[in-house]
């Protein structure tokens, strides 16, 4: 694992486009798994003021809410397209349809379509309850794309996002911990305090479910990109 501290979010965004960069320049880089939340808007930011072309590049994100439209400012599909897909465009993109009927069929669709496109480099932040994706803590190493319930930590840091007289979904699909693990490269960013006692873990080196962030110390390249002196 390989750490680099930065002194504040925005230098680690332009960390992480600039890894992009390396990748796509070394012509590494042709599926790309992304990331939503509050950590990756400056990396949105930053990929859509530059010049690199994504026009090559198939894109997968890890996970969305059940129960609301693609159309929902608060659905994954809609932050996607307003803060990256509009500005920049992708040769395909894919997110899982919290919409399915067939909740477990969508599951399964997707985790085809990431063993037909492998994932060249996966980004990713951390929960502070050290989450995964959506993969809250006691998810199996083995999980792929799956069905989940928010855990209670979850909803209440992600329910800023709703307005009073919104509901927010307690269960989404994600990509589960065995899928991303699959990504040749993993970038993992992680930003303010809030995020220290997840990266604690992390560093500690030692895999527990409790903490499913841990699981990347068994990926072979991992980047952690942060603003915390640990
Ligand atoms: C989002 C995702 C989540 C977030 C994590 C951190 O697609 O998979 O795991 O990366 O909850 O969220 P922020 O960046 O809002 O602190």
């Amino acid at each position: 694992m390989q750490t680099i501290v930065v002194e504040s979010k925005e230098r680690g965004a332009e960390k992480v486009v600039e890894l992009v960069r390396e990748e796509m320049e070394a012509g590494r880089l042709n599926v790309l798994g992304l990331a939503t939340g509050s950590t990756m808007e400056p990396v949105y930011e930053k990929m859509v003021a530059s010049d690199l072309d994504f026009t090559n590049v198939t894109a997968f994100n890890l996970d969305e809410y059940i129960g609301i439209p693609a159309t929902h400012k608060n659905s994954y599909a809609y932050y996607m397209d307003q803060l990256l897909f509009n500005k920049k465009p992708f040769k395909e993109t894919h997110i899982e349809n919290g919409m399915a009927e067939d909740l477990d069929a969508e599951c399964v669709r997707y985790e085809t379509l990431l063993k037909e496109n492998p994932l060249d480099m996966q980004f990713l932040g951390i929960g502070e309850n050290g989450h995964i994706a959506f993969n809250e803590p006691g998810t199996s190493p083995e999980s792929v794309t799956h069905v989940v319930e928010l855990t209670q930590s979850t909803i209440d840091v992600n329910s800023q996002y709703f307005t009073a007289d919104e509901t927010m979904p307690v269960t989404a699909l994600t990509m589960g911990i065995s899928s991303i693990m699959q990504a040749k490269k993993l970038i993992v960013a992680a930003f303010g305090e809030k995020k220290r006692a997840a990266l604690e873990k992390l560093f500690a080196g030692e895999v527990t479910t409790e903490w499913p962030v841990t699981y990347l110390l068994d990926h072979p390249d991992v980047t952690v990109i942060t603003d915390l002196k640990l």
